[in-house]
């Protein structure tokens, strides 16, 4: 049987790692597995701060059970109803009848529908304290971070907050839980793949709540995935990380991002591409799109300030696979980068129109002339890919001015 384990006192770690699952929501892909947070405080009361994925019920009781040590489990407290949080909740009831359920009233809506409990429940509003004993806890609504029920609730003894899925990584735990037992750097760029592809399209609540939590001291951070954030460097990195993500801010840089069925758009890409690095620019990264997951390749978004798109005209339309992209993008609410794109056709045109809509998205400022190429690679495109590059280069150092 796994054991709980103590990240702090009275405070026990009852989460589980998947390494099984290959696509998080059905859709993003789990590369390095996920783990699945929960947390116990083991007080005059006992609380529990979210479940884990049905899939890990057993292993989950089990430590929880563990953790308890032979006291009753009083309050499941949920800061997120996602069931990769909620979805042991049914079962968990079933094995502790008499626990409460503490939710705000959209919480407590879910609850009823998806798991049909209605009774055993307490709603709690937003500023709402709950004494356990030695441990106080306050319940803070963040809603859109990443559903409208969202919480976050703070310890004030030890100045713990649990924050849902905020500050959370893709990666699992492999050994150690805290940042001080495991190597931070692991898991920097799959926090910016976690909320760029989950949580990207709330900035604006995100810096909501970043405002509410900065008149609280933290000293751990519990999200529901990743690493337990206990070191100051590392609070302040993450919270940072979330202040720039939420604020679509990004480094100097570009993704170009282009699909090619024979290699023609691709060359359009090489092209823009070297003449953007002549100007100086070092961080460039080229995805085909039909061999990268977008997952990544909307990380990279994220990270960088400049976005170049190429597609093939394809059956009178975009490339699908470019469709595909920036259908997810407008999802996110994408904003605040500098955009060129390029396209071609072998008879009649399409993917520059569709391009064109896209790059009317609020906060997209287009850098240079699109560029549009009938069949292959003649002298006139490559200037007009080179004219494009020197216009998103020179724009990016333009900033540093
Ligand atoms: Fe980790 Fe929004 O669930």
């Amino acid at each position: 049987m796994l054991k709980p384990i103590e990240i702090i006192e009275d405070l026990f770690y009852v989460g589980v790692n998947d390494r099984t699952k290959a696509l998080f929501e059905n859709l993003w892909p789990l590369q390095k597995g996920v783990s699945y947070n929960s947390y116990l405080l083991n007080d005059e009361k006992t609380a529990l701060f979210d479940t884990v994925d049905i899939c890990y019920s057993d292993i989950f009781l089990q430590k929880l059970e563990t953790a308890l040590k032979g006291k009753q489990l009083d309050y499941l407290i949920i800061n997120h109803m996602e069931p990769d949080h909620s979805g042991s909740m049914g079962l968990l009831r079933l094995k502790y009848p008499n626990i409460e359920i503490v939710g705000n009233a959209k919480t407590l809506d879910m609850v009823k529908g998806f798991y049909g409990i209605s009774q055993g429940v307490r709603l709690i509003k937003d500023g709402e304290e709950l004494s356990l004993g030695k441990h106080k806890l306050q319940f803070h609504l963040t809603p859109m971070i990443h559903w409208p029920e969202t919480m976050m609730t703070y310890e004030t003894t030890k100045k713990i907050i649990f924050s849902g899925d905020a500050f959370g990584t893709f990666g699992t735990l492999d050994g150690g839980i805290t940042d001080k037992q495991l190597r931070p750097e692991k898991y920097w760029n799959e926090m910016i793949r976690y909320y760029s592809n989950i949580v990207g399209k709330y900035g604006s609540p995100v810096q909501k709540a970043l405002e509410k939590l900065s008149h609280l001291e933290l000293d751990v951070i519990c999200s529901t995935h990743g690493p337990v954030w206990t070191e100051k460097k590392n609070i302040a990195q993450v919270i940072s990380m979330y202040n720039r993500m939420s604020k679509y801010e990004a480094d100097k840089g570009v993704v170009i991002a282009y699909g090619s069925m024979y290699g023609n758009t691709e060359q359009m890409a090489e092209a823009i591409a070297a003449e953007i690095a002549a100007l100086g620019i070092r961080d460039i990264i080229l995805h085909n799109v039909s061999k990268r997951a977008h997952s990544y390749i909307i990380r990279d978004i994220f990270k960088y300030k400049g976005l170049m798109i190429g597609s093939p005209t394809y059956n009178n339309q975009l490339f699908p696979e470019i469709e595909s992209l920036i259908s997810k993008l407008e999802g996110l609410n994408m904003k605040n980068r500098y955009f060129g794109y390029f396209g071609s056709y072998t008879w009649a045109g399409a993917a520059i129109k569709r391009l064109s809509t896209f790059s009317d998205l609020p906060g997209f400022e287009l850098v240079g002339q699109p560029v549009e190429m009938k069949q292959s690679l003649q002298i006139d495109t490559v200037e007009a890919c080179c004219a494009l590059g020197r216009a998103m280069a020179t724009r990016l150092n333009a900033d540093d001015n």
